[in-house]
C-alpha cells in the first residue's frame, strides 16, 4: 500500500531539513509519495530556488506563494490554502518541519481535516513565549500524532507538558545534511577566493532574529559589536532581507569595514562555516551547524532551544550586549573548546528514522 505524504514547506531552514527526509523518502520506493507544497513564505532566488538546486530537492507540486505582511495574516492566508491542497491530494501524513508560520499554518489545516500530522523537530522549547517561533512550535506540537524530537532534551520537554504518545528522539535531520554537504561544500564552493578570506582567519555572523532586528536597541547594540569585531578581523555577513529591511544610512556606515553579501546559497554558507575561525549568529540552524563542524559559537539571544551545544562548551550565550558579544568572540577565537566525542544529535542516519515512523505510524 502506498502511503501519501504531503509537506508543508516554506522558510530556508525548512529547505535544508526536508532535503534530508526528502531523499530518504525516495528510497523507499512506493511505500511512500511525497507530495512538496512551497507556501512562499521566502521567495528570494537566494533563499530559496537555490536550496531547491544545491540539495536536488524535487521541484515543489504547489507554490502558494505566500509571503511577507503580519504573522497573523501571513499564517491565516497559509491556512486557507493549504486546506485547499490537503482537500484535493487527500495525503494520509502531512509532514511539518521546525517553528515558522508556514509549520503552524500546516498543522492547523490538517488537524482540522482530521490527517495526522508529523512534527519533525518536535519538542524545541526556549520557554520565551514572545517569541513567534515558539508559539507555532508549542501549538504545533499540540496537535501532532507523530513528534519527531531531535534531541533528549526535546522528548523531556515534551513529557513535562503532558505529551508522550507517538514520541521519539529520531536525531536531528541537520546533522545529516551537514554530514552529506561537509566535503561537497569545500571541493565546490569558492566563496573564501572570492571574499578574499582565508581558512581560520574571519569571523561568520548572521542576525536575523525578529527579536534582535525588530528592537532598534538590541539591533544597534549587535551593528556596534559588529563593528568593532570588525575592527580587528576579517567579519562578514550574509545579510537576511528582514535585516537588510531595517538597516540605515547610518547603520551601514558603521557596517563598512564588515564584508556584506547577501544571503548565500547553502554550498557556500557550509564551506564558510567551516572555515570560520568563529561564528556568531542569532539563528538556530546556524549554532548547530557550528557545533557539527567544530568552530565556537557566540549566539546573540537570551537563550537556545540547542542546549546542548552550550552543555559541550561550543555555544556562549550572550544577548544582544556589545560588549558581551564582542567579549565572547574574542575569547572564543583566543581558546577553542575541549573536543567532545558526545553526539547529542543523533547517529546521521535521522532522515531514514522518520521514514521508518511514517512507514509505521
Ligand atoms: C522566518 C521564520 C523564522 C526563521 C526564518 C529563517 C516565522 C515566524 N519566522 O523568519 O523562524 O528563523 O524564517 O530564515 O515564520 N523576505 C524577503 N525575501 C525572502 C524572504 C523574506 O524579502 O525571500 C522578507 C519578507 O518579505 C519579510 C521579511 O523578509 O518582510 C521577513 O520574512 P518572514 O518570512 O516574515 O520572516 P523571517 O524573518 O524570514
Ligand atoms: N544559511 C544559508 N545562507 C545564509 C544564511 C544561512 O544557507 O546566507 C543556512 C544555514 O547554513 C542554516 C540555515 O540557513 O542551514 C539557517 O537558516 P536561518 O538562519 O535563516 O533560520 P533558523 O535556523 O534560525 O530558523
Amino acid at each position: 500500500m502506498t502511503r501519501k505524504v504531503l509537506t508543508i514547506v516554506g522558510a530556508r531552514p525548512q529547505f535544508i531539513k526536508a532535503a534530508a527526509v526528502s531523499r530518504a523518502i525516495s528510497r523507499v520506493g512506493d511505500r511512500l509519495t511525497e507530495v512538496m507544497v512551497h507556501t512562499g513564505q521566502h521567495f528570494d532566488e537566494n533563499m530559496s530556488a537555490v536550496f531547491f538546486n544545491e540539495l536536488e530537492i524535487p521541484a515543489p507540486a504547489h507554490n502558494l506563494e505566500i509571503s511577507s505582511g503580519t504573522h497573523g495574516s501571513m499564517t491565516g492566508r497559509m491556512l486557507v490554502a493549504v486546506e485547499e491542497v490537503m482537500l484535493a491530494e487527500k495525503p494520509d501524513w502531512v509532514l511539518i518541519y521546525g517553528d515558522t508560520n508556514s509549520t503552524l499554518a500546516g498543522a492547523l489545516a490538517a488537524a482540522k481535516l482530521h490527517i495526522p500530522v508529523a512534527h519533525v523537530e518536535a519538542g524545541l522549547r526556549s520557554f520565551n513565549m514572545r517569541m513567534p517561533e515558539e508559539v507555532n512550535r508549542v501549538l504545533s506540537d499540540r496537535v501532532s500524532a507523530l513528534l519527531l524530537c531531535p534531541t533528549d532534551e526535546a522528548v523531556t520537554n515534551l513529557r513535562r507538558e503532558g505529551i508522550t504518545t507517538g514520541v521519539f528522539n529520531v536525531g536531528d535531520v541537520m546533522y545529516d545534511v551537514a554530514l552529506h554537504m561537509r566535503e561537497k561544500a569545500r571541493a565546490q564552493s569558492d566563496v573564501l577566493r572570492r571574499l578574499g578570506l582565508e581558512q581560520g582567519k574571519f569571523v561568520l555572523a548572521t542576525c536575523h532574529r525578529q527579536e534582535n532586528t525588530d528592537d532598534p536597541a538590541r539591533l544597534g547594540a549587535i551593528v556596534e559589536a559588529f563593528r568593532q569585531i570588525s575592527v580587528g578581523t576579517k567579519l562578514v555577513l550574509p545579510l537576511h532581507p528582514r535585516t537588510r529591511k531595517l538597516l540605515n544610512d547610518a547603520t551601514r556606515e558603521k557596517l563598512s569595514n564588515v564584508i556584506l553579501t547577501d544571503p548565500l546559497g547553502f554550498l557556500d554558507m557550509v564551506a564558510l562555516e567551516q572555515a570560520a575561525q568563529v561564528i556568531v549568529t542569532d539563528s538556530g540552524g546556524v549554532q548547530k551547524e557550528a557545533f557539527f563542524y567544530g568552530v565556537p559559537c557566540v549566539t546573540m539571544r537570551d537563550e537556545t532551544e540547542w542546549v546542548e551545544t552550550v552543555a559541550l562548551g561550543w555555544n556562549s550565550i550572550v544577548g544582544a550586549d556589545t560588549a558581551r558579544v564582542v567579549s565572547a568572540v574574542t575569547s572564543a577565537a583566543a581558546q577553542r573548546p575541549v573536543t567532545s566525542t558526545a553526539t547529542p544529535y543523533g547517529d546521521g542516519r535521522a532522515a531514514e528514522h522518520v521514514v521508518d515512523h511514517l512507514l509505521r505510524g
